[in-house]
């Protein structure tokens, strides 16, 4: 069976747009085959400055959380966070070392988020693509779940794992990238893609008359100014997320009242807001049943860096025996 690996940052409270582009897509894959996924802690060290000790500590919680209320089940995959398991760091210095400066310093990502460091441009956020590559290769990971955003560090992690095999003699194999399903999903600004960083996010646990409050706000067909326009659901956002959550009959109603001002945008929004209900509601419930018993949530996640490390372990045994190291 192949064997997946991904990862998720604890950048905080996670929206539909993490679920859509990657949760819903982890769930799935966890039926098939054998996943490991990890919360990485240390690739949220790399903004400068770094989150405090408690805020990391409040966010990997929160992200463990989701991960469970959205229905990830631990008994069919291995979750865990990354600081569990210290191999992870051990074999990104490994790798690092085949690891090639120049490749690096063309990593999209490096050079937008150095640009946003406000202190000192670090080591760390330029090796964030190691560590990445250190992840997946340490559980010989073949198919990697991930957004069009990280195709470029799953590239590298190739040409690493390629060049230590070259070296060292084969051990580990290449991982394919397994593009999210949903391309890419906008905030309630309709332009940028949603992101708890820009507050153009709808929360997965957010109370509900949050959600439809952020709703009302939302960006529609910018043409359509008063009530009584005709609008074009080609040009609204909303209508995008209709089709993520609406069934199609009900969807192509609302596109056919809009079209002729038959209904206006907050009754479409009222539409979406039942379906997005339907997802959200049971999710808000599991979280709170979660957040009653940390204890669970816990042992949940030490029971998944203990069968990650086993696997992390027999990784670095081989490593060190190749390379050369005690
Ligand atoms: N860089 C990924 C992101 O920002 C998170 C990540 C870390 C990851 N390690 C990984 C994803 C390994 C896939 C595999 O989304």
């Amino acid at each position: 069976m192949e064997r997946v690996f991904s990862g998720i940052q604890p950048t905080g409270a996670l929206h539909i747009g993490n679920w859509l582009g990657a949760l819903r897509n982890w769930i799935a894959l966890s039926e098939r085959h054998e996943c490991v996924y990890s919360i990485v802690d240390l690739h949220a060290l790399t903004p400068s400055p770094p989150p405090s000790a408690e805020e990391m500590r409040r966010r990997v919680r929160e992200v463990a959380v989701t991960l469970l209320a959205c229905g990830l089940d631990t008994s069919r995959c291995t979750l865990f966070v990354q600081s569990e398991v210290p191999e992870h760091a051990e074999l990104a210095w490994v790798l690092g070392c085949q690891a090639a400066m120049g490749d690096l310093q063309r990593m999209t990502q490096f050079k937008e988020k150095s640009e946003q460091a406000r202190e000192i441009v670090g080591l760390g956020i330029f090796a964030y693509p190691v560590l990445q590559a250190a992840d997946i290769l340490l559980y010989k990971a073949t198919r990697v779940p991930v957004g069009e955003d990280q195709v470029q560090h799953l590239e590298l992690a190739r040409e690493i794992a390629r060049r230590f095999n070259r070296i060292y003699g084969a051990t580990f194999p290449e991982p394919e990238p397994i593009l999210s399903p949903t391309p890419r999903v906008f905030g309630l600004d309709g332009v940028r893609k949603m992101s708890k960083s820009l507050g153009n996010e709808i929360g997965l646990l957010e109370p509900a008359e949050s959600v439809k409050a952020r709703l009302a706000g939302a960006m529609t067909d910018p043409a359509r100014k008063r009530r009584t326009d005709p609008g074009d659901p080609a040009k609204c956002n909303v209508f995008t997320w209709h089709g993520y959550f609406t069934p199609a009959a009900e969807r192509e109603e609302c596109a056919k009242g809009c079209r002729t001002a038959a209904i206006g945008c907050l009754d479409c929004k009222e539409v979406l807001r039942t379906h997005l209900e339907k997802v959200l509601a049971p999710m808000r419930e599991r979280a709170a049943a979660l957040l009653a018993e940390p204890a669970a949530v816990e042992r949940a996640l030490r029971a998944g860096a203990e069968k990650a490390r086993a696997i992390a372990r027999a990784t670095m045994e081989e490593v060190r025996h190749r390379i050369g190291v005690r």
